[in-house]
């Protein structure tokens, strides 16, 4: 093992990290990262491209069918900056619209289908990487590495989360853990971590020391 926990000479890991809205995530996965020596890839990001793309069509997040011929046929790139059919929506997919709307997006199977083997070829072109979202452990990459669960408490959640609001925030988490397809769930073989009043770094090596 080399210093920062990578296997010399092997791949890259494979770390899925999965939990609900203002989790860690995002601050979590991007030292992981960063400490790795490997890519992140945020797929919330995605969800969030496709429900801001639908808005701007005009179309019922819920619709369904035309959701997904518009996910199929838009390009989206996830980077530190987030694009669509080469626009910069970065900060746009974070707008109260888009954040409530994308649940109704990210429940319509045919979306999840399109995204979810966007996100294996962006891992298998890499050979490997973190990636975070809902269903990363459970569906997306049931054999990664290392599957981390992470949770928070309601009000931690909803403070990290303030410009959401505590209701919105509920009711997002509530549509993500119930849907039909891929709920939000604590994977098979992951490991929980609560980042209730814990520092990045110490959860980060917690992480490392797992892998
Ligand atoms: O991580 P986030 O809050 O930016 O994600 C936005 C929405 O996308 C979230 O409410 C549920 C959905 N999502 C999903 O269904 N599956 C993923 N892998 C990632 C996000």
């Amino acid at each position: 093992m080399s210093g920062n926990g990578r296997v010399s000479g092997g791949h890259s890991p494979v770390v899925a990290i999965d939990g609900p809205a203002g989790s860690g995530k995002s601050t979590v996965s991007r030292a992981l990262a960063a400490r790795l020596g490997v890519e992140r890839l945020d797929t919330g990001a995605m969800y969030r491209a496709v429900a801001w793309a639908a808005l701007r069509a005009g179309l019922d997040p819920a619709a369904g069918e035309p959701v997904a011929d518009l996910a199929r046929s838009l390009a989206i790139d996830v980077g530190e900056r987030v694009t669509a059919d080469g626009e910069d929506v970065t900060e746009a997919i974070r707008s109260p619209e888009v954040s409530r709307a994308v649940s109704a997006v990210a429940a319509t199977a045919e979306v999840r289908t399109e995204l979810v083997d966007r996100q294996r070829r962006w891992v298998a072109e890499r050979g490997g990487g973190v990636v975070e979202g809902r269903d990363i452990g459970s569906v997306v990459l049931p054999h990664a590495d290392l599957k981390v669960y992470l949770t928070a408490s309601p009000e931690e959640r909803a403070r990290r989360r303030h410009e959401e609001g505590a209701a919105a925030l509920a009711r997002r988490d509530a549509i993500d853990s119930t849907r039909a397809a891929s709920p939000l769930e604590v994977a098979d073989g992951a490991r929980v971590v609560d980042t209730t009043g814990r520092t990045v770094d110490e959860v980060v090596e917690e992480v490392l020391g797992w892998l």
